[in-house]
């Protein structure tokens, strides 16, 4: 049997990116703490082929791959950069081009980064129910950094470092209780 998965995946549509420091950080702290394998991806690397797909189909053949991946993940990190109080658009396009069933009960560690304080909620007002309509199993803690929580790029806010590992927690209680679902019903 394959080793299972953390697949974190971010909105950044340009680099270098803290979304994706901050999503990859997050993804290696999972992997490292849970035993998972891990990979990181972003928009930049599903391609141009996204922008102009109106079905999963469309995308060209390394896009698709990356939709699989995320697909087929045991966990998912997703993150975005705050663009006018959202996510960006063309995060929201690859999760559109998602079947609705295709994410049910899927743990995802919601992440997102900012300018400021101001769009902190993004988390929770965007991101939570994006992943609700999908019915996955977004973790209760949800975390949010700013600008200047970061140092050339590397997310350093002692305070987010800490709710971020509070998160990585949750995904420890989910696959704990996955496995023991799992031994119950052998
Ligand atoms: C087009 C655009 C719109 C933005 N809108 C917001 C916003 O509404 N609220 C906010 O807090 N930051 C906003 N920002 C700032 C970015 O969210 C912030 O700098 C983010 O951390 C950038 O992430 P990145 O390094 O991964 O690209 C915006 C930035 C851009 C380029």
């Amino acid at each position: 049997m394959s080793n299972p998965t953390v697949v974190g995946f971010s909105g950044n549509i340009t680099r270098p990116s803290k979304t994706r420091a901050f999503v990859e950080l997050v993804t290696r702290d999972i992997a490292v703490r849970h035993g998972l394998s891990a990979s990181t991806y972003d928009v930049e690397d599903v391609g141009p082929s996204l922008g102009t797909a109106r079905w999963a189909r469309d995308l060209d053949e390394p896009a698709q791959a990356i939709l699989a991946q995320v697909l087929a993940a045991d966990v998912l990190v997703v993150g975005s950069p705050t663009y006018k109080g959202s996510y960006t658009g063309l995060f929201k396009h690859f999760f559109d081009l998602i079947d609705p069933a295709a994410l049910r009960g899927k743990p995802i560690l919601l992440t997102a980064t900012g300018g400021g304080e101001r769009h902190a909620l993004i988390v929770e007002h965007q991101l939570r129910p994006l992943f609700g309509f999908f019915e996955a199993f977004a973790l209760p803690t949800a975390v949010y950094a700013t600008d200047k929580d970061f140092t050339d790029g590397v997310l350093r806010s002692e305070a987010i470092l800490k709710r971020a590992s509070q998160a990585v927690d949750e995904v420890g209680l989910v696959l704990a209780n996955r496995s023991a679902g799992r031994i119950a019903a052998e």
